[in-house]
Formats: structure tokens, sequence, C-alpha cells
């Protein structure tokens, strides 16, 4: 046949297509999207290379390459994020699960817990990575986004949780009922000024609403330290992600509810990235 493109040519074509958008990383980009599209394992990319690409598998790459190159998240592409070891479906609907979110994870697995509520469950990653890795605990997941809850269903059933598991329609704790002894919560917290300097494929392919609060970056902190004490049982424990410069005003915010041994985490770069704090028990 003639007229065809290996797909090393397809590749470094879509690379150069990527880089002129201002995409970050396209040559990473152009591989894993071929990949998809050519429905292979990313890591069997190279054993094709010297093949020529099928049009309708060149087709398929070359729209998965326009949506890029217009800064579709590549997950959206993919539907698919890895999280703490795990795949999770996402879409337009929810946040992507980010790798510095793993800080919070580790976190509340560095002591028991039997019964944990998620504040913005998302996709469903902090919650149900807790109750893949605790088998014995129960949970509830709130979000207000009615998408966000189907989301995080049906992520549940993937892992094989969703006997566990509750997730719940809600603003914050309004539709809640009992204790918990671990509440978490990746709350939106950018403030309504930072919202501009985010990059394309945040600002304008992610729900606003699981990023910022429209106000300070702190709104969806103060509901959720002020009701805490109602729903943490003595001695239980609240772990909330953070901005990096949200520390000291977020531990005060414990502090004033009442809650003891606040303290802060850093991510693996070093940054605060959550805050935790104690029900005096
Ligand atoms: C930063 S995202 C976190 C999603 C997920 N937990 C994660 O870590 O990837 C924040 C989540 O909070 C939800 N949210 C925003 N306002 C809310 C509210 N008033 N009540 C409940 N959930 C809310 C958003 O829909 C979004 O899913």
């Amino acid at each position: 046949m003639t007229g065809l493109q290996t797909a090393a040519q397809a590749m470094l074509a879509a690379t150069a297509r990527l880089r002129a958008a201002g995409v970050d990383d396209p040559a990473r980009d152009a591989r894993l999207l071929l990949a998809h599209a050519a429905r292979i394992e990313a890591s069997r990319v190279t054993l094709i290379a010297p093949e020529e690409l099928q049009p309708e598998i060149a087709e398929r790459y070359d729209q998965l390459i326009s949506l890029r190159a217009i800064r579709v998240p590549v997950s959206h592409l993919l539907g698919e994020r890895e999280f703490y070891g795990r795949k999770f479906w996402v879409s337009r609907d929810v946040l992507d699960p980010r790798p510095e979110t793993e800080t919070l994870i580790e976190a509340a697995l560095s002591a028991p817990f039997d019964h944990v509520l998620d504040l913005g469950v998302g996709s469903g990653c902090i919650l149900i990575t807790l109750l893949a890795e605790r088998t014995s605990a129960s949970g509830v997941g709130v979000d207000l986004s009615e998408a966000a809850c189907l989301q995080a269903s049906a992520n549940a059933v993937e892992h094989h949780v969703e006997g566990r598991v509750d997730i719940v329609r809600s603003n914050w704790f309004e539709n809640i009922d009992g204790q918990f002894d671990l509440i978490v919560s990746n709350p939106p917290y950018v403030s309504v000024e930072e919202m501009a300097d985010l990059s394309p494929e945040v600002k304008e392919h992610e729900p606003r609403m699981a990023l910022t609060d429209e106000g300070d970056g702190l709104g969806a902190y103060r509901r959720i330290a002020a009701s805490a004490p109602d729903f943490l049982l003595p001695g239980g424990r609240i772990l909330v992600e953070i901005g990096p410069t949200q520390a000291k005003k977020v531990g005060a915010l414990f502090d004033a509810a009442g809650l003891v041994d606040v303290r802060v985490i850093p991510d693996l770069d070093g940054r605060d990235r959550v805050v935790g704090a104690k029900m005096p028990g």
C-alpha cells in the first residue's frame, strides 16, 4: 500500500502539532493517544512504530490529536486516570484525580478507621481508594453535582466497593446523618482571582464548581470546619487537602471549631498539602 504513514511518522507529526498548540509534554501525549487510537497498551507503541497505520486508526488518531490541540485533557480523551495504583473513570463532569491527593490517602491510611465521610467525592478517587485499601470499612461520599455522584457510583462498582458505600447528593453536610471516625475532603480551593492563572486544560475543561468557591478559596473550609464537630466521633480525624498557601488559615478554622492536634502534612514536592485535626476524645 502507498500513502499510509507509519505509526512513528504519525506520532512525530502529532507531536509537532501539539507542541505548536502549547501542550506541556507533546511527545508523551502523542504516544498515549496513539495507543488509545490503536487500542493497544502504551508500552506496545514502540513495537508498532515501523508499521503503517490503518486508515481507521489514523482517522481516530487525527480526531484525538485535534481535541488535544484545543487542550482537552488526555484523561478525558482516554476516559480514565490512574490514582493510587487504580484506574478511575473520569469525564468532564469531575475533577481529574491528582497525584498530590495521594498525600491525603497516605495520611488517612496511617491510622485505623471504620466509617468515613468524603465531602466533595467527585470521581470517588479518595473514598473508593480508602475503602479498597481497608476492606472492613464503609463510607459515605457526597457531592452537590449529580453527574459527579453518578461517576463516583460507577467507580465504586468498578472497584467492587459498592456494597460498602453510599453516594449522596448533598450541599456539604446538609443531607448527612450519623457520625464518622474519619472525614476527608478535597474541596474547591482556588480563589476566584487565581482562576485566570490556571492552564486551559483545567480552566476550560474541568467543572468550575470543583475548582473554586467563587470567593477567597476558603469558603468550603469554613463550612466544613463549622459542622465537622457534629459529625465526628470522639477522637475522630478530619483530613483536608489544601492549596500550598492555605495551611495557616485552614488550621485556624479547625482550631476555632474546637478541633485539636492540628497538623500540616507536605506533599512529595515539600509543599503544604493536607491539614489534619482531631475531635477531642
Ligand atoms: C476539588 S474536587 C475533588 C473531587 C475528588 N474528591 C478528588 O479529590 O479528585 C471538589 C468536589 O467538591 C464538589 N463540591 C463543590 N461544592 C460542593 C458543595 N457545596 N457540596 C458538596 N460538594 C461540592 C465538586 O462538585 C467537586 O466534585
